[in-house]
């Protein structure tokens, strides 16, 4: 496994690998690397990839002012070792001065699906996301590309940018790998004492009871939406907001429902989660 830092260096490695045959996939994080991660590695393979790229980078773009860029996680020296113990063949990890020197001034917004939810909690979070994984799909030129549907927003998103700015990747949405007791794994789950972790668990019991709701035939958005809501007051310190959306638009739905998304955005201790679940469609969580 081969680690740049330097952007001429990481786009001369992805153009030997393309020039030899190879198929680039492309799985983008911010380090800090767990099995949600290693999944989307899994997952790039899966789909085709014989040359496997991890990018790690803490993009300082994609957080507010208040947010917790300074104290995000970074355990690099982990990242490396896991990323080659799971057969990945290239790892970036640039700096913040090589991304965004001085004089840079161009970014990438997708308009609509970004306003809701996270983009209405965290404004300009979006347009941090695309501009660097636009950079990244211009680094890397890669056949396909990997991201968590935990962050389904985001995904949602970047599907939007990668088809209106017809760029020639695969965008894949990989399933939510979640914890023994159905927490979704995430980063920022470093940030929970014991106790908070517990109390993180009323995300997936607020999932798990809209789920089996809908298992049982209630196909009502509103009601659907308070049963979720319930298990997430309990336990969370505040609530940012539990929405019943469709799954393709993130539009809100109303009364009866055919398809329907169960997202959520809660804060617990020091830590802001999110999870979400297709009703019907994903698995319960554990
Ligand atoms: O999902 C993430 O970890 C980040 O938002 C991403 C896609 C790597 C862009 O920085």
């Amino acid at each position: 496994m081969e680690r740049v830092s330097e952007l001429e260096a990481f786009r001369a490695a992805c153009d030997r690998a393309r020039a030899a045959g190879e198929r680039v996939g492309l799985v983008p994080t911010m380090g800090a690397l767990h099995d949600g991660h290693l999944a989307l590695v899994d997952e790039v393979k899966r789909r085709g990839a014989s040359f496997v790229v991890v990018t790690v980078f803490v993009n300082p773009l994609q957080f507010g002012a208040n947010e917790d860029l300074g104290r995000y996680p970074r355990t690099l020296a982990q990242d490396l070792e896991a990323c080659e113990a799971r057969g990945v063949d290239l790892v970036f990890t640039p700096d913040d001065g090589a991304m965004y020197p001085p004089g840079f001034q161009t970014h990438v917004e997708v308009e609509g699906l970004t306003q809701p939810f996270e983009g209405a909690h965290r404004p300009g979070h979006f347009r941090g996301v695309t501009t660097v994984v636009a950079k990244l799909f211009g680094l890397t030129g890669p056949c396909v590309a990997v991201f968590g549907r935990k962050d389904y927003q985001q995904w949602r998103v970047l599907e939007r940018m990668t088809r209106d700015l017809n760029l020639p990747v695969e965008v894949v949405g990989h399933p939510i790998v979640r914890e023994e007791g159905g927490l979704a794994r995430s980063s920022r789950n470093r940030y929970l004492s014991p106790d908070e972790r517990e109390r993180a668990l009323g995300l997936s019991r607020g999932l798990r009871a809209a789920a089996q709701a809908w298992a049982a035939g209630t196909r009502d958005a509103a009601a659907l939406t308070e049963i979720a809501r319930g298990p997430v007051e309990d336990a969370a310190d505040s609530v940012d907001y539990v929405a019943v959306v469709d799954p393709t638009t993130l539009e809100r739905l109303d009364g009866t429902v055919s398809r329907a998304l169960v997202l959520i955005a809660a804060h617990v201790g020091p830590a802001r989660l999110i999870d979400n679940l297709e009703l019907g469609v994903d698995p319960l969580p554990a």
